[in-house]
């Protein structure tokens, strides 16, 4: 794998070029987005994308996000009429939902073949190295966060090469990413019996680095639906194929730690001394949500029994705090 340092505000154009070549090519190039490092290929080129879940080790069944540089990109294979029909400004309500870091469930085309899937998950990364990437590729790029299936989202280029090193050509080392959480997923369609159909109510399949109070504001500001909140807890059918697997894992023993602060001191004060401990009162949920994933795996590689992580309110970013952690966890106490 070719490892490459590249200016995240100002992309050098060597690097960009020698990148965006790999993928004309059909290679795969792990690259920063502002939420987690991607893995990426030409979402056009099927032997491409096969190369992505052979690397990750990622089940077939489990859809990738098409990234793009805008939203009229999509228009040869999105049903924008039928979105339209519901929604009246789609195309203003999706670009600024783009602009906070929100991937789109949106309907495709029925002219397209019936081999293809019925919705495509869409997102148009912020930062500059991503855009410069798929500018100069010129096609739409198809990236999975860029880690081994299972382990927890990538958020520096060392994440990417200890998970995938002798499996990709090439790093596009950005440094850290600015949000440290994925995007938010959100649908727009259903799909029953073969047949989408349009959501009045859009539904949250995945919370994320954009939080729902942001979305709703933009809902609301285009004067559209807001979105449904759906409650995970006790939702039995995965809502995203990819949240049906046991995910963000790091090795060692999660236990997640609900209650008040005082709670949380007094129970780890209770527990074996060989404990690593995440607390996360004293920060803010911008800085837990960028630093999660890196704790976890940094405190991974050393020698603990447990890693111990106070939980956060599940408000604002808080809530895919909750949702990472809970999946991450071998056992939640509830003080
Ligand atoms: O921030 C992100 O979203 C990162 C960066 C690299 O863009 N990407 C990312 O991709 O997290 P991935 O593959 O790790 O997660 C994509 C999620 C999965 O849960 C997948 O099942 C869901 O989106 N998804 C993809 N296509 C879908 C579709 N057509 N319908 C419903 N869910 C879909
Ligand atoms: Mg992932």
């Amino acid at each position: 794998m070719l490892r490459i340092s590249i200016n995240p505000s100002q992309p050098e154009e060597s690097a960009v070029k020698q990148a965006a070549n790999i993928i004309k090519n059909g290679g795969l190039v792990a690259f920063p987005t502002e939420t987690v490092y991607g893995l990426g290929a030409n979402a056009l080129n099927q032997t491409a994308v096969d190369k992505i879940y052979a690397a990750k080790g990622r089940p077939k069944d489990n859809p990738l996000i098409w990234h793009v540089d805008n939203a009229k990109t999509l228009l040869p294979y999105v049903d924008f009429a039928a979105c339209e029909t519901i929604f009246p400004n789609f195309f203003t309500l999706i670009e600024r939902l783009f602009e906070k870091s929100v991937t789109l469930v949106l309907p495709v085309l029925e002219k397209m073949s019936t081999e293809n899937p019925k919705t495509l998950a869409v997102r148009v990364p912020q930062n500059a190295i991503a855009k410069a990437l798929i500018a100069e590729s010129s096609c739409i790029i198809a990236a999975p966060s860029a880690n081994t299936s299972g382990k927890p989202s990538p958020t520096n280029a060392n994440h990417v090469a200890q998970d995938l090193s002798d499996k990709i050509d090439m790093l596009l080392d950005g440094g850290a990413t600015q949000k440290g959480l994925e995007s938010t997923v959100i649908s727009f369609c259903q799909l029953d019996n073969e047949k989408v159909t349009v959501l009045k109510t859009p539904q949250l399949l995945r919370p994320g680095a954009a939080t729902l109070e942001t979305i709703n504001d933009i809902f609301h500001l285009t004067n559209q639906n807001p979105i449904s909140l759906t409650d995970f807890s006790t939702t039995k059918k995965p809502l995203a194929p990819g949240m049906k697997y046991r995910h963000y894992s790091p090795n060692t023993p999660l236990i997640l730690l609900i209650g008040t602060q005082t709670a949380v001191t007094e129970k780890i004060n209770t527990m074996p001394k060989n404990i690593a401990v995440f607390r996360t009162n004293n920060l803010k949920l911008e800085k837990v949500a960028q630093t999660l994933f890196s704790t976890l795996r940094e405190l991974d590689e050393q020698n603990f029994a447990k890693i111990v992580v106070e939980g956060v309110p599940e408000t604002g970013l808080g809530l895919a705090i909750m949702n990472r952690l809970k999946k991450a966890a071998t056992e939640v106490i509830i003080l």
